[in-house]
């Protein structure tokens, strides 16, 4: 079997493991969407992972769905994940940056415009805003002729993350944000090619993808997908044949990977498995669920025929992770409360394993 420690290819890079820090949100930025310092050290504590994905990063204004969290749409924002990027490229680290428009989970506290959407259908649950979490919306019905430019928004900021010093981007396919609300049978209501049968559903993200490969080079672009996830309110009808038609529209596209959630049934996911060629990221325990990824549910992946595993929580406190899974050494527990509070505590205070005598 597959070690995690052996290097694996990604694209044009060579990773020296295959321990992948998952995308996590954190609202460290600024109100204006810029990295800031404490955000370089955060990442470039993190940098012995193979690959780190960035927190989700929105292209545009309307694409923002939290206070507090980093943009790739103005230049000050390009300027200010240099000093994040320069740090973990100088830590000898290799850093993606996830993509995520929020469509209809976004709040007009938080962007002074009205979310957007498939379909005027509201997401459930409460969305963070600068006073609080409040109800989702109901957003505004994305017209067909508007589809192009927020297509088109995911391969602008692609453009600009290069530009930033990233080393390539995971479009957010997952969790029920604007891909996905695309892929959804309950969120996406549309009778036109954005709608309804299966090959119509993938078409949104298909073209994501396409504009983004374009913009940058397959070998710099992969996608995270959530299959059959029902985060914010999105169901999805027809799972394994919706995911099985976006796999062979993406094949054709060849991006650097797919990195998929253990949202579905072992069976389904093993089925996407054999139906995807490239490289298989897998993130294998359920988003936000009482189980952590760890060594065992890493091997377990990696013997069923995953090339690279990400880690969510246990990367987030332990920034030695790779160094710790392989010395086996004990994990340092999350702190839940510390997520989202801003600030230094619990962002930067996780330590290094520490030996004693
Ligand atoms: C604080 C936090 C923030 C997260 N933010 C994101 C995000 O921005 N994008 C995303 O795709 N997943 C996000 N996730 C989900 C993680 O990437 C991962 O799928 C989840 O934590 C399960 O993996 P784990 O058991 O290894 O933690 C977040 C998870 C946590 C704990």
């Amino acid at each position: 079997m597959t070690s995690l420690f052996e290097p694996a290819r990604l694209g044009d890079l060579v990773l020296p493991n295959r321990v992948v820090m998952a995308p996590m949100s954190r609202v460290r930025a600024t109100a204006d969407g810029l990295a800031t310092p404490s955000m370089a050290s955060y990442y470039a504590q993190r940098a012995s992972a193979g690959l780190i994905v960035g927190e989700g990063t929105h292209p545009n204004a309307v694409g923002r769905s939290n206070p507090g969290t980093p943009g790739l749409h103005t230049d000050a924002q390009v300027a200010a994940w240099r000093q994040v990027t320069d740090a973990v490229h100088v830590n000898g680290g290799r850093l993606f940056a996830q993509i995520m428009h929020g469509g209809r989970v976004s709040h007009p506290d938080t962007t002074g415009l009205r979310p957007v959407g498939p379909s005027a259908v509201p997401a459930t649950g409460e969305v963070f805003t600068p006073t609080g979490p409040q109800p989702t919306p109901v957003p505004r019905a994305l017209d067909l002729t508007e589809i192009p430019e927020q297509i088109d928004s995911y391969a602008v900021a692609a453009r600009r993350a290069v530009d930033a010093g990233f080393d390539g981007v995971e479009l957010h396919g997952a969790n029920g944000y604007l891909i996905s609300q695309f892929l959804s049978s309950n969120a996406n209501l549309r009778t036109d090619r954005y709608g309804g049968p299966v090959r119509n559903r993938v078409r949104f993200a298909v073209e994501a993808v396409a504009a983004t490969v374009d913009a940058i080079g397959a070998s710099r672009t992969g996608i995270r997908l959530s299959p059959g996830g029902v985060f914010w309110g999105v169901e999805e009808t027809e799972v394994t044949a919706l995911y099985r038609e976006l796999l062979t529209e993406l094949v054709r596209l060849e991006p650097a990977y797919i990195h998929l959630e253990a949202t579905a049934e072992e069976e389904v996911l093993l089925e996407l498995r054999r139906a995807w060629p490239g490289t298989l990221i897998m993130n294998p325990v359920l988003p936000m669920g009482p189980k952590q990824t760890g060594l065992a549910e890493a091997e377990h992946w990696l013997g069923l025929g995953a090339d690279l595993i990400s880690f969510g929580r246990a990367f987030l406190a332990n920034p030695d992770l790779v160094e710790r899974l392989r010395n086996h050494l004990p994990l340092a527990p999350d702190d839940e409360s510390t997520y989202y509070q801003g600030g230094d505590d619990g962002y930067l205070t996780y330590s290094t394993y520490r030996y004693s005598a």
